[in-house]
């Protein structure tokens, strides 16, 4: 039984997400992870080996602390399941830690593949709800926004603690994805801009407002239509990132380089201080911004379209 699920950018509004403010995020099929389950033989019990990571787990075994057996052990518990002799394999090409959702990902195929495997077909608002435990561990306090567009798998405009809302492009959006080789620590980013926020949270809250802002208007410039507006709003969007400490010298000279490539806008997304940038391109555009973004030392680069 196999289970895949996608990665995820978000277009807009990371780290204000988590104070209350939408956010706007797709998910990236370019890049999935997948879980298999095989029987395993009768007493042999439950293992799970993540094969990115080398991780060999045992489900009666690991600790709780361990997002992965953390959220198996949920699922079978609403399945009734008590050790199951299965074999789990998981596998993924969402570089890791990267602010391409990898975390997200990968709990959300292991859930599918339980549930698939156990005959059931679970429903993204469960799944989602069961892979945000897991997100609990590698973010400490997460809006919800990876676990609920990877669960979804479709774009959504998204606020804490709401239903979330599909978002329909009133024309594809094409982005190039460029990974800057350095790790994104999610968990630092956030917690540094909570500890900013406690010692100046006026400063910090217009920060979040001006950057819902964009958001809202990057909603709408997306559903007319207006690629060089969203463009515009994804620099916008940076800008207020950075005035958050959350960018980096290495992300901010790829995302100049992509827009003097000639993409419409340009910015981190995720975490930030490492990890990906995305930029919005015109289709004519994806050749050449994908390679100065190469020729800049992107590690990786990808293309998704949004629709
Ligand atoms: O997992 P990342 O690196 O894409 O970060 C998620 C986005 C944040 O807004 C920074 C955190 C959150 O929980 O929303």
């Amino acid at each position: 039984m196999t289970a895949t699920a996608p990665g995820k950018i978000i277009l807009v509004g990371e780290h204000a997400v988590v104070y209350g403010r939408p956010a706007i995020a797709a998910p990236v099929w370019q890049c999935v992870a997948t879980a298999t389950i095989r029987a395993a033989a009768p007493g042999a019990g439950c293992t799970l080996h993540a094969h990115d990571t080398g991780q060999q787990l045992r489900l009666d075994e690991g600790s709780v602390e361990e997002p992965l057996l953390l959220v198996a052990r949920l699922a079978l518990a609403q399945l009734g399941l008590d050790r199951p002799d299965w074999q789990i394999d998981l596998h993924s090409d969402i570089p890791m830690a990267s602010g391409l959702g990898s975390g997200a990902a990968l709990s959300t195929a292991l859930v599918r593949a339980i549930f698939r495997q156990a005959g059931r077909e679970i429903d993204p608002a469960t799944l989602s709800a069961l892979v945000y435990e897991s997100e609990r561990f590698y973010h400490g306090t997460p809006s919800g926004i990876d676990n609920t567009v990877v669960a979804y798998g479709q774009p959504i405009w998204f606020v804490k603690d709401a239903a979330f809302q599909p978002v329909h492009p009133g024309c594809a959006l094409t982005l190039v994805i460029a990974d800057s080789g350095v790790r994104s620590p999610t968990k630092e980013t956030v917690g540094d801009v909570r500890t900013a926020w406690l010692q100046a949270p006026a400063r910090d809250e217009a920060i979040f407002d001006a950057l819902g802002e964009t958001v809202v208007q990057a909603r709408l410039a997306m559903e007319r239509g207006d690629l060089p507006g969203l463009g515009t709003l994804l620099d916008a969007n940076q800008g207020l990132l950075e005035e958050l400490a959350v960018s980096s010298v290495l992300l901010r000279r790829l995302i100049d380089v992509a827009r003097a490539a000639g993409a419409l806008g340009a910015k981190l997304s995720g975490g930030g201080r490492g990890g990906n940038v995305i930029a919005l391109v015109e289709p004519a555009a994806v050749d050449p911004v994908c390679a100065a973004l190469r020729a800049a030392g992107a590690a990786r680069v990808l293309v998704t379209r949004i629709e």
